[in-house]
């Protein structure tokens, strides 16, 4: 069988479609065969401008050259050198280049996972060795992932966890800044949405979960599944403050906010604030399966050897995809490149930082009826959040003219859909 079918033996393969499993979701049909910067190619030969980057995975566009030579190098010399059994030399030369790209210096302590919801579970389990407390507090909005501790700090959908309880109890959810979810029009003023976020964390702490008791505060520096709502430097700088006073930790989840997609290497910098741990994933590696938790040394020291671990954590192949990629980032200027999209009209908001942004429409239906029309005419894009959000996660280098191309697809798909009506 062929691993690159032409369409006819594409069209066999896709007999096998229903035998995959109907909790899989999927916005387009057909088999994607090959990419190729920021672009993609089925195998009936449809070529897609891609603005989803596999969910904000492959920032530096489809099969980086200096990537995919990286990982096919490793490939010949050592695919899996497990991390219980011993170091391999891609392991610790990504710890060299992560080192210095960290949002503070105190980040200097590193376990790399598979997803970014392992990494999730793997900080959560940390936070409560480290503290010696139990509860964990999350945002309204968030998503965390879909195993069982980072669905029960995951508040963006109920599709993510109905029908599955209990999830893993000891989780409070406090209010994030978004307008949206606080009732509220979208010229809302931020230092009002932020003065109120952090009075109701107070009251949490007040009412429902005693700061003895409570180990950590995550939050996503860039509500992603949320919305696209950038986390005002305010508000972080509250948490952490709020987090000092108790003696709690702060987590930063970067799974889709990090690696440059925000014109910086992780969003949390924006604000200047330092956070105890930090969830990585997606763009680290661009498409190999790679997440990791930074944290303090001090901190992870107090883990037993063990605690942390996993079959296939920190492969060899995916953190020599990730040496190159972040060897590229620096090579290619990719921070620099990392300038928002251009804004269309009828929509009530526009937001984000970088290249994660966010378009939201007034009517229902409408987010989806546009990203519908988009694929129609050859572009790649995904929605977000139970609102009207269509996202843009274009590849951090993309030309100008593809970016342009991308605008008008979406222009155009809007005005297609406004005049639908
Ligand atoms: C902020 C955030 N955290 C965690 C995850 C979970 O990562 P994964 O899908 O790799 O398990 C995601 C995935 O979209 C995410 O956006």
């Amino acid at each position: 069988m062929s691993l690159n079918p032409n369409a006819t033996a594409a069209a066999d393969l896709l007999a096998y479609a229903p035998n995959v499993t109907h909790g899989l979701g999927r916005i387009t049909e057909g088999i994607m065969a090959r990419g190729s910067g920021s672009y993609v190619t089925y195998a009936d030969g449809r070529k897609m401008l891609d603005f989803t980057c596999g969910i904000g995975v492959t920032s530096l566009g489809h099969c980086h050259p200096k990537v995919s030579a990286a990982a096919a190098e490793q490939c010949m010399q050592l695919v899996h050198g497990q991390c219980s059994i011993a170091f391999h030399a891609p392991y610790l030369g990504l710890v060299q280049r992560l080192l210095p790209m960290m949002p503070h210096p105190s980040l200097d302590s590193f376990f790399f996972w598979n997803s970014g919801s392992e990494a999730v579970e793997a900080a959560l389990k940390l936070a409560r060795i480290a503290t010696g407390r139990q509860n964990i507090i999350c945002m309204q909005g968030a998503y965390h992932g879909r195993t069982f501790g980072a669905m029960a700090v995951t508040r963006s959908k109920t599709i993510y966890s109905a029908g599955v309880a209990p999830l893993m109890p000891g989780v409070f959810t406090t209010p994030f800044p978004f307008w949206h979810q606080l009732g509220l029009e979208p010229s809302a003023s931020t230092p009002a949405l932020v003065e109120q976020c952090l009075y109701q964390l107070d009251l949490l702490l007040a009412q429902q979960t005693a700061p003895a008791d409570t180990a950590a505060i995550i939050v996503e520096p860039v509500l992603g599944e949320g919305g696209y709502v950038p986390a005002p430097p305010a508000f972080l700088a509250g948490l952490r403050a709020v987090c000092d006073k108790h003696g709690m930790l702060l987590i930063a989840d970067e799974v889709q906010s990090g690696f440059a997609r925000t014109g910086r290497f992780f969003a949390i910098e924006e604000s200047g604030v330092r956070p105890d741990v930090m969830v990585i994933a997606k763009g680290l590696a661009n498409g190999f399966p790679l997440s990791g938790v930074v944290s303090r040394k001090e901190l992870t020291d107090k883990l037993p050897p063990g605690s942390m671990g996993g079959t296939y954590a920190g492969n060899a192949v995916s953190c020599a995809a990730a040496c190159a990629v972040a060897d590229a980032m620096h090579e290619e200027n990719i921070l620099a490149n990392a300038v928002k999209a251009a804004h269309p009209s009828h929509v009530i908001d526009v937001r984000g930082r970088g290249l994660m942004v966010a378009v939201e429409f007034t009517g229902a239906g409408l987010a989806a009826r546009v990203a519908k029309k988009c694929v129609e005419r050859g572009m790649l894009i995904l929605t977000t959040s139970v609102y009207e959000v269509v996202r843009f996660i274009p590849p951090l280098n993309i030309a100008a003219a593809d970016l342009a191309k991308g605008a008008e697809v979406f222009k155009e798909a809007v005005e297609e859909v406004v005049r639908e009506g």
